[in-house]
């Protein structure tokens, strides 16, 4: 279990419980994040799961596959913090994480 901070678009940050095993993407959407798309369903083919991680946590992360590299270069809003969501486990090590939903391509 980690405590996970969650800033949506409009700014406002609400910390959430992350349960060990779900994806990153499954904490937002199913603490009530409707923006989170997450249209494929954890996938890896659609890239509307898009968030940047508090690069403090960077090394904490599964190496990013080449699909994910891929599908991160169709949004308009990449930067060195994205990442898909939900290629992120979650585990005892993102405690504390402050994750950043992106805006909308
Ligand atoms: S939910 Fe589609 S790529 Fe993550």
């Amino acid at each position: 279990m980690a405590k996970v901070t969650v800033i949506s678009r409009n700014g406002e940050g609400r910390e959430v419980e992350a349960e060990n095993g779900l994806s990153l993407m499954e904490v937002i959407r199913d603490n009530g994040f409707d923006e989170l798309l997450a249209l494929c369903g954890g996938c890896c083919s659609c890239a509307t799961c898009h968030v940047h991680i508090d690069p403090a946590f960077s090394d904490r992360l599964p190496k990013m596959s080449a699909d994910e590299d891929d599908l991160l270069d169709s949004t308009d809003h990449r930067n060195e913090t994205s990442r898909l969501s939900c290629q992120i486990p979650v585990s005892d090590a993102l405690d504390g994480l402050t994750v950043t939903i992106a805006p909308e391509d």
